[in-house]
């Protein structure tokens, strides 16, 4: 028996706030009640338009998170120096949109060239672990292995927002193929977008799979059932046989 880690992004707790301009709810709060109902790590996305996530979440969250702090960020410069000086555990590369209501799509490592070899170098250089938010595309994951980063999160948006299930199977072998061929070229293989209790098992059953970045559907179930035990039933979900 398996249990893939948990990720736990609590980046729309912090959408509510800022929606009201206010303290609460906190971030950090929602981050200590995922731990303590057994996330493996926090991730967080400092989004250039500050929308969500603010630099000082960031700043009390590598003080008190006690799993693994996990930095979503676009390889622009003023966010990746931020990187630099908060250390998280992990940086996760992610394109960026001013428009885009979420990550849309993932990283183009292929034409990523210079800044993209760049900001991996950078953060590799602070210390932190370095992985790239791509499409189970073959060609992608293959330049990410070249750009010599540990980890890939394969984006699992297209599998989850399929309408048909002939489109779902084929994602999901996407997905399988992508797992299998960056566990071959050595890199640690994550998974997350669009992710839920009612889609996440097929994702678990994949024997590459090591670790998922949920967030959207913990925090709207949490509205329901409360933080915690929406963390425990996510990762309930989370054990494979072997
Ligand atoms: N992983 C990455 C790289 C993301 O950008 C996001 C969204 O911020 C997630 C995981 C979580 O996606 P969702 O909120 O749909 O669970």
């Amino acid at each position: 028996m398996t249990r893939v880690r948990l990720g736990v992004n609590v980046d729309h707790v912090a959408t509510l706030r800022q929606a009201r301009g206010v303290r609460f709810p906190d971030p950090v709060a929602a981050a200590l009640l995922a731990e303590s109902a057994g996330a493996d790590q926090i991730t967080v996305h400092l989004r250039e338009d500050r929308r969500h996530i603010q630099e000082r979440d960031l700043r009390v969250l590598r003080e008190t998170v006690q799993t693994r702090l996990n930095l979503e960020c676009a390889a622009a410069d003023e966010v990746l120096s931020i990187a630099c000086k908060v250390r998280p555990d992990e940086a996760t590369l992610v394109p960026e949109l001013r428009e885009e209501l979420t990550t849309e799509g993932g990283l183009d490592v292929v034409g990523g060239g210079a800044r993209l070899a760049e900001a991996v170098a950078r953060l590799k250089e602070a210390g932190i672990m370095v992985s790239l938010f791509i499409d189970p595309d073959p060609a992608q994951i293959e330049a990410s292995a070249r750009l010599e980063v540990e980890a890939i999160e394969l984006h699992s948006g297209t599998y989850c927002d399929a309408t048909t299930a002939a489109a779902r199977e084929a994602e999901l072998t996407r997905v399988e193929e992508g797992a299998a061929l960056g566990a071959r070229l050595g890199l640690m293989v994550a998974a997350g977008h669009g992710l839920t209790l009612q889609n996440v098992e097929p994702i678990v059953a994949i024997p590459q799979i090591e670790e998922l970045n949920i967030g959207h559907s913990i925090v709207a179930r949490a509205l329901f059932v409360g933080f915690e035990e929406a963390v425990a039933e996510m990762r309930e979900l989370l054990f494979r046989d072997d």
